[in-house]
């Protein structure tokens, strides 16, 4: 096909540009869109019914505005449980999705105890119950659905003080030793925290790995593109955001979201948690 791709990215909020960054790697050719559900945000604390209402009316708009030819849904809590309502409604349109990466930590875990740091929405879905059965049965695992974390992280994009304290208390049940053993694998099931693993490994009581699904998020979408947009060409890329709320975004998310639009590797730590 002779033009660009177009790529709608969706997530609650700003948590979804620790994919973007990887999505922006992948296809420097596309032309991509963000958009956030400021209005919804968050959505790991609400019912599966509201989260279902949430995304289905944002996507509806969305979609038809904007015609995306791959839709990437930045976001666990609403990946765990709309995806196969997404594909039902829009059969023509590729979506990827975002999943708590719990094969990978199985795989990679020496010690056979392994966390899932998620939303309280994403902690408690079939789907992640179903991932952990299948691929991490001869794990020791830790459930983590955290009430605050997502919301911290969103505050710290926006330029808000964050408290390592309160950090510290979300992320304490992540950390477990017994009989010798001890944790060495987190899986960051939430795409907002990302965002804040700097500050994770600073206050981690001991190294371990944080595995973040972005790269293989982008290999992914790159995958469903390539027969019909073969990747290559450089068009220039082009990138617009977008709020439910209406919201225009502020001097220091510009900031950011042109840093990452550069590809400036100091912008977030983000590769650090690649697996
Ligand atoms: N970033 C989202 C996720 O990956 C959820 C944050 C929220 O809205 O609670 O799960």
């Amino acid at each position: 096909m002779d033009r660009s791709p177009k790529i709608l990215v969706f997530d609650s909020g700003l948590g979804g540009l620790t994919v973007f960054r990887a999505l922006l790697r992948q296809r420097p050719d596309a032309e991509f869109l963000y958009a956030a559900d400021d209005l919804g945000f968050p959505y790991g604390p609400k019912s599966e019914a509201e989260v279902v209402s949430l995304v289905m009316s944002a996507m509806e708009k969305l979609i038809a505005e904007n015609a995306p030819d791959c839709v990437v849904i930045a976001c666990n809590t609403a990946s765990t449980l709309l995806l196969p309502h997404l594909r039902a409604r829009w059969p023509q349109t590729p979506f990827v999705g975002t999943v708590p990466a719990i094969k990978p930590a199985a795989e990679l875990s020496q010690s056979r105890m392994i966390s899932i740091l998620a939303t309280p929405g994403t902690a408690a879905r079939d789907y992640t119950l179903d991932l952990i059965e299948k691929f991490a049965g001869h794990c020791d695992v830790a459930l983590v659905g955290s009430k605050n974390l997502a919301g911290l992280a969103e505050g710290f994009v926006h330029g808000e003080a964050i408290s390592e304290e309160q950090v510290a208390a979300e992320i304490a049940p992540c950390f477990v030793e017994k009989n010798g053993r001890r944790t060495d694998s987190i899986v960051l099931a939430c795409t907002h925290y990302p965002l804040l693993l700097e500050i994770f490994d600073r206050i981690a009581p001991w190294p371990l790995r944080w595995i973040d699904p972005a790269p293989a998020i982008a290999r992914r979408m790159d995958h469903v593109l390539s027969a019909r947009f073969p990747a290559g060409r450089t068009n220039g890329r082009s990138f617009s955001f977008h709020f439910t709320s209406g919201a225009t975004p502020t001097p220091k998310l510009l900031t950011t979201l042109e840093l990452l639009r550069r590809d400036d590797r100091k912008s977030t730590e983000v590769d650090r948690a690649a697996m």
